[in-house]
């Protein structure tokens, strides 16, 4: 029997994958396909994690620029492959790392803390980074007062009202979560008055004063598989309804209309045969750089995770 084009894409990819000895990690907001042929799913922090651990020569990462970079951070000896070269984080680009040289000048008691949504050039001029997913417990862990926290304005403020430290933050935001205004949750509350509102915390204030749970995207999936969760309003971007669904059967998960990353959904099964196939585009960072950003990378997953949703 003749094989649909998406069947014949897969195969190709499975057996490429294991001749070139290759992982394929996959963000959250990935697209379904995507997501299915990966070998591992997951948010920023787990992303980094399993890049540190793997024993693959080969990493083809699914996801934007800055994940696939912080990657190679952690893994020089291993082949980093984006295959996508134009799906970058447009709030990456929002500080450069003279801009931040510049802040620092103003505050110079302050320490950084840097959002892994960001260069390799600007983790290097950090004192640590956090993800979504330990932002709160990386800026408790420091020892200052005075906290300088880039680029992302809103998680910069989710953490000041989290900890009695002074936050000063850039004003650097993710479009896509900043497009969920408060009345596409109301709106769905009044449609699903059962639902849990869960969003992330690159929302707005106003979208986060809504919610039941702020919570990384691998932390709204750990929350979605609980016994007494069936109904969900999801305030972050769509693709992670995919695994939502995936993993909980007979529940229900309610998306923001729009909330889209553009930049996630350019990665597509195509794309990842043709990057196996010409091992392409290959991030790598210099020696020297790499090496100040990794104290910084390295620095938070001794702390990794301690969000874990209340039940
Ligand atoms: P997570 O670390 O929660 O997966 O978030 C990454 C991201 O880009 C959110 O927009
Ligand atoms: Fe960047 Fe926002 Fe897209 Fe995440 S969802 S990659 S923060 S633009």
């Amino acid at each position: 029997m003749l094989k649909n084009s998406d069947d014949a894409l897969i195969d190709k990819i499975v057996s490429l994958k294991k001749k070139r000895g290759a992982i394929i990690l996959a963000h959250n907001y990935q697209l379904g396909q995507v997501q299915d042929i990966a070998d591992f799913v997951g948010d920023s922090l787990e992303l980094s994690q399993k890049a540190a651990k793997t024993n693959a020569d080969v990493i083809i990462f699914c996801g934007v620029h800055f994940m696939a970079e912080t990657a190679s951070i952690l893994c020089p000896d291993k082949v980093v492959l984006l295959p996508e070269i134009h799906a970058r984080c447009p709030m990456a680009a929002m500080i450069t790392a003279k801009q931040l040289r510049e802040k620092k000048k103003e505050y110079p008691k302050a320490m950084v803390v840097c959002y892994v949504n960001s260069t390799v050039e600007v983790k290097a001029e950090s004192d640590i980074c956090c993800t979504s997913a330990n932002a709160v417990e990386v800026t408790e862990s420091l020892d200052s007062e005075e906290i300088l926290f880039v680029p992302d304005q809103y998680l910069g403020h989710y953490v000041s009202t989290k900890t009695d430290k002074k936050i000063i933050p850039w004003p650097g935001y993710c479009s896509t979560h900043a497009k969920i205004q408060p009345w596409h949750i109301t709106d769905l509350k009044k449609e699903y008055p059962q639902a849990k509102v869960v969003v992330h915390p690159e929302c707005r204030p106003e979208v986060i004063a809504l919610a039941d749970e702020v919570l990384s995207t691998g932390g709204l999936c750990r929350y979605a598989n609980r016994d007494d969760v069936k109904e969900v309003i999801v305030g972050t971007e769509s693709g992670i309804i995919h695994r939502l669904r995936k993993e909980n059967p007979g529940k229900k998960f309610i998306p923001v209309k729009h909330a889209i990353c553009p930049r996630m959904k350019l990665t597509t099964l195509e794309s990842i045969l043709w990057s196996l196939q010409e091992m392409a585009h290959g991030i790598k960072v210099t020696e020297e750089i790499r090496f100040k950003a990794k104290t910084a990378v390295d620095r938070m997953l001794l702390i990794g995770r301690t969000q874990t949703p209340a039940k």
